[in-house]
């Protein structure tokens, strides 16, 4: 099969809350060949767009951080749709370690958080997966995000699903837990 041969269909949508990476991800994928669109909206509007039962998988690629920061940032008056996001993560950075080690991040961000994966399980179709996954990326600890948390965000969210009963977690084998959250309707 030729390399970029894909099914015809495939299509890959996106949200995204900030302005100028928007611009930067449409510039970087325009030549791919699938279609990509991106929703310059919340995510936990995706249904007013695509109606329910629309997609085969909904992915959180390291994002479930940059979802908690978002809400925390907008709790906080950080305009986060029309900033430099790298100009004020450092900030936000501030408040998530302060939040994580005041023992208070879970009640600050938690409904906000399960709002926004309730409204990705409606629009999965029936057989459709989310999947979240996390790392450790240098930048955020260089510029002091607790480690800690940073380490631990995955299985921190992943109570927070299960405890709500939000679908119902797939173990994928090889894929370390630590890491990796698969959920089904
Ligand atoms: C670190 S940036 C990564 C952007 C993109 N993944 C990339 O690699 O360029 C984090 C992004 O998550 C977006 N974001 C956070 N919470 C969101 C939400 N609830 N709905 C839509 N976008 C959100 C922010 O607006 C920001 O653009």
């Amino acid at each position: 099969m030729p390399k970029h041969t894909l099914p015809p269909l495939s299509q890959y949508i996106t949200a995204n809350l900030n302005k100028e990476l928007t611009n930067i991800f449409k510039a970087k994928t325009k030549n791919l060949p699938i279609t990509v669109e991106v929703i310059e909206d919340d995510a936990q509007n995706i249904e007013e767009v695509s109606g329910t039962d629309a997609f085969d998988m909904v992915v959180f690629e390291h994002s479930a951080n940059d979802v908690i920061e978002t809400i925390l940032a907008e709790k906080t008056g950080i305009d986060t749709i029309n900033s430099d996001w790298m100009e004020i993560l450092p900030q936000i950075t501030e408040i998530v370690n302060h939040e994580y080690q005041n023992g208070t991040l879970e009640q600050t961000v938690k409904t906000e958080f399960l709002h926004l994966i309730s409204s990705c399980l409606k629009v999965l179709k029936p057989n459709g997966r989310i999947a979240i996954n996390h790392y450790q990326f240098q930048y955020n600890l260089d510029i002091g995000l607790n480690p800690d948390w940073n380490e631990n965000l995955l299985p921190v969210v992943r109570t927070w699903i299960n405890e709500a009963k939000l679908g119902k977690e797939v173990i994928v084998q090889d894929f370390e837990p630590q890491w990796w959250m698969f959920l089904k309707k």
